[in-house]
């Protein structure tokens, strides 16, 4: 079959990541018989550069025309200490998000066998650990009303969600239990927050439609320490916009590696799969990065066409490449370290 795939590199080591993420594709596609026709478009730091515009509207437009939408990272040392830039790479990334409708992002977090030790966490705590964090993406504080005072003596973020939101994300949510082991835990401030309220009324009013999924609820505060504490405890969690964001990557460390992790963003239009790390741009051209979170976002993209086994191939072989030891120096121990594109390389051949 025939699909479209808009190629959003992005910045620092993104476009290295994507490169090998677009091998492993295209070993899929030869093993399964498949067309996949890439389009690139510019988005972030590099996007500025190239258009004054952190999302121009042609990367729009090619989002808007592919079938799904393959991500590497954005963001630039120049723009993060400059907190008076107008104009920075992020605002290409929650754009993105907004145009498109991509109001859940879903964080598959599972451990690999062959990585248990390089989890800073016991591995009585995290062995066998599997669950999903769904955040909410396009509401909250991260769009509500911002800005400063006349004098810039004070500052002002506004969390916003109105029912609708809600409701969708928390439907959304109750899918994905439905699939695994039907436990829901719903995150919030409900103690403090008013629109953590309007989050758990609405949860609430949808548990009778959802009664073969057990929900529970918890303050986001114990819900960070738990999900540390007892990682198995949890099957699906859902949250809201900057709850889901830092609950997410405090989930990571559950896996050994922020490198392995990757995400779906879903909603309206066309989906966008990307690795949950960003744009290290430390290790920027040298061939170092991780690609594992990138080449899982591209299984995670093949399984959104109906390509199930095609996604699972490129699990599997990423599993391979973890026991075999070809894997990139944040996880290879005392191990020898492969370089990006050999990795890529190896998953490719093997896929
Ligand atoms: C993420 C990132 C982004 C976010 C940043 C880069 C704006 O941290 O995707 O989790 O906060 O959403
Ligand atoms: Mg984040």
């Amino acid at each position: 079959m025939k699909f479209k795939i808009g190629v959003l590199p992005g910045d620092g080591i993104g476009p290295e990541i994507v490169d090998q993420a677009i091998k492993v594709l295209d070993a899929v596609a030869k093993k399964y018989n498949h067309n996949f026709e890439y389009t690139h478009a510019w988005v972030g730091a590099v996007a500025i550069d190239k258009t004054g515009n952190p999302y121009p509207d042609e990367t729009h437009e090619v989002c808007m025309n592919s079938d799904a939408v393959l991500f590497g990272a954005i963001g630039d040392p120049k723009y993060d200490n400059d907190p008076k830039a107008k104009v920075r790479p992020e605002q290409g990334l929650l754009a993105m998000r907004k145009k498109l409708g991509l109001y859940a992002n879903i964080r598959p977090v599972a451990t690999f066998p062959s990585l248990i030790s390089k989890s800073p966490l016991r591995k009585d705590i995290v062995e066998g650990a599997d669950l999903v964090v769904i955040r909410e993406l396009t509401g909250g504080i991260y769009f509500g009303d911002k800005g400063r005072s006349e004098d810039q003596k004070k500052a002002f973020d506004t969390c916003t969600y109105t029912t609708e939101e809600i409701e969708r994300i928390i439907n959304l949510a109750y899918t994905y239990a439905r699939k695994r082991d039907k436990r829901l835990t719903v995150v919030d401030k409900a103690n403090v927050l008013a629109t953590s309220r309007l989050w758990r009324e609405v949860s609430q009013a949808l548990e009778a439609n959802n009664k073969d999924v057990a929900v529970d609820y918890m303050f986001v505060d114990n819900a960070a320490m738990q999900l540390i504490q007892w990682p198995k405890k949890f099957d699906v969690m859902v949250t809201e916009n900057m709850f889901g964001d830092i609950l997410s990557d405090e989930a990571s460390v559950i896996t050994g590696s922020l490198g392995l992790l990757p995400s779906a963003s879903v909603g309206i239009h066309t989906s966008v799969f990307e690795p949950i790390h960003g744009s290290y741009p430390q290790a920027a051209g040298k061939d170092i990065a991780n690609p594992l979170a990138t080449v899982l976002s591209a299984a995670m993209l093949l399984e959104s066409l109906n390509l199930t086994s095609e996604a699972k191939a490129i699990r599997d072989v990423v599993n391979k490449s973890m026991e075999a030891g070809i894997v990139t120096v944040d996880i290879a121990g005392d191990g020898k370290a492969y370089k990006t594109s050999e990795v890529g390389d190896w998953l490719a051949q093997n896929v």
